[in-house]
């Protein structure tokens, strides 16, 4: 039996949530490994919906443990505003059944200021972040200026840090003509969130070498996807976490070889949220329609996602870059009564054909792509369940896509609910 990370192989908005809550029915551990509250993972379970940022998406499900790793940079007044909207739907989070990595760093409200900062200057910003403070809370955790979890259950600990921190951000603060630090202000915001996030706090690498010990089975969740990676994303238009399946097993404290089968969400057409290259975007009624049938907006900021055609050249590089062994094709019924459907199978450089997305930016935003054009399909996959319920030519189409991404379908998705799945391979039996 395998263990399964779930990564998203374009640039996020994939279906993640809905995979991970199919998938955990088969798990007892579900283990998120990076990124923060700029994640928006749903799940439609009967008339329910849920919205994860934080939580791993199999805090719905009875008797599952779910873990934040260390790779998480963690938001405590958001993570408690997450669990309170779930408690009022009726699921119950504690920490008989979450733990929090006490190694992870926090986000802190100057995190979130600063972000905003750079978004709003003319010169600094233009990413198009989910202003969450992601960015400045990796850069403290890679300049070695981070709050952490533990710190909070030793006052003379973070008191040294807040200097670090503080000395830093005021800098930073200055040149943008915002405030310093109101440092009583935050000592005392923190004061009141540190008794309950510690009850939360483990050693989350030994918990989670217990379980395997044990023979449970450990599911990893990805936040964002490879597009948006840190080092093979479309670099500065990122997140600021690496994003593959490799982060899963530094992110949570296991080895390479325990994270097992990588399976890699991937969209049946390509969207983007925020700014950056997108050679197969949509601007015309094409796309329009693709965003209004796939209910295209973003799960966090609300914002309108960019449509475009389904990009193999892109999803193999994810593939490749990712060790990604088969993917969930999610959100097929999207291209339903489409008459004729595209796929960029190549990118026309200055003059040239390739087959790969090159890393410098100007590159990116000049590549043109080269379309293989495929039928479509009148009837309705919308809600099957079954290979067999699907069109020949929505069948061509996915057969098309693993051949062009070196990679098989192991499972397709017909429609946001839960069980619209059809399993052709299950990852935990790789
Ligand atoms: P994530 O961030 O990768 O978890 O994806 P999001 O939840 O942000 O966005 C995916 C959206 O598509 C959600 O609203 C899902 O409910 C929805 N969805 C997932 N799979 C399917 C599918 O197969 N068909 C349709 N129509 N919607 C889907
Ligand atoms: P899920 O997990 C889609 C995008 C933002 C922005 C860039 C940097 O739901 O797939 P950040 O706030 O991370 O510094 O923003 O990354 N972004 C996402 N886009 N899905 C996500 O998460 C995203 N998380 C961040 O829009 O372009
Ligand atoms: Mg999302």
């Amino acid at each position: 039996m395998a263990n399964v990370a779930v990564v998203g192989a374009q640039w996020g908005d994939e279906g993640k949530g809905k995979i991970v809550d199919w998938l955990s029915e088969r798990a007892d551990v579900v283990v998120r490994f990076q990124g923060g509250h700029n994640a928006g993972h749903t799940l439609v379970i009967g008339n329910q919906t849920y919205k994860l940022s934080l939580l791993p998406s199999g805090i719905v499900r009875g008797g599952k443990l779910s873990v934040i790793g260390n790779g998480v940079v963690i938001d405590p007044w958001a993570l408690f505003a997450e669990i309170g909207r779930l408690e009022a739907q009726g699921v119950k989070v504690s920490p008989d059944n979450l733990l929090i990595a006490e190694n992870a760093c926090l986000i802190l409200p100057v995190h979130g200021e600063l972000d905003g900062y750079r978004e709003d200057s003319k010169n600094a910003g233009g990413i198009g972040t989910t202003r969450r403070g992601i960015g400045p809370a990796y850069e403290d955790k890679v300049g070695r200026r981070a709050v952490r979890v533990s710190d909070l259950a030793d006052a003379a600990t973070l008191s040294r840090r807040l200097d670090a921190l503080i000395t830093h951000h005021d800098a930073l603060r200055a040149g943008f003509g915002a405030p310093p630090i109101d440092r009583a202000a935050l000592e005392a915001k923190l004061a009141e969130v540190a008794p309950r996030l510690l009850t939360f706090a483990k050693p989350v690498w030994l918990a989670l070498e217990e379980m395997r010990a044990a023979g449970k089975r450990i599911l990893y969740e990805g936040a964002q996807g490879t597009m948006l990676d840190i080092d093979h994303g479309t670099y500065p238009f990122v997140t600021s976490s690496n994003t593959a399946a490799g982060q899963a097993a530094v992110g949570a404290g296991v080895g390479p070889r325990a994270v097992g089968y990588v399976l890699g969400i991937t969209k049946a057409y390509t969207t983007r949220v925020g700014g950056g290259p997108f050679p197969t975007e949509l601007n015309d009624a094409v796309g329009q329609r693709l965003g209004e049938r796939g209910h295209e907006f973003g799960t966090v900021t609300g914002r309108a996602r960019r449509c475009g055609w389904f990009d193999a050249v892109m999803v193999r590089q994810a593939v490749k870059v990712g060790g990604i062994d088969g993917i969930a094709l999610t959100k097929l019924d999207v291209l339903d009564g489409l008459d004729e459907l595209k796929i960029c199978v190549g990118y026309r450089l200055r003059g040239e054909v390739i087959r790969h997305f090159p890393a410098n930016a100007g590159d990116q935003a000049a590549v043109e792509p080269v379309f293989e054009v495929l039928q479509g399909w009148s009837e309705s996959t919308q809600g099957a369940r079954r290979w067999a319920d699907l069109p020949a030519t929505a069948i061509k189409y996915v057969k098309r896509i693993e051949e062009l991404i070196e990679a098989p379908v192991a499972l397709l998705s017909t429609s946001p609910e839960r069980d619209d799945t059809i399993l052709v391979h299950d990852p935990f039996r790789d």
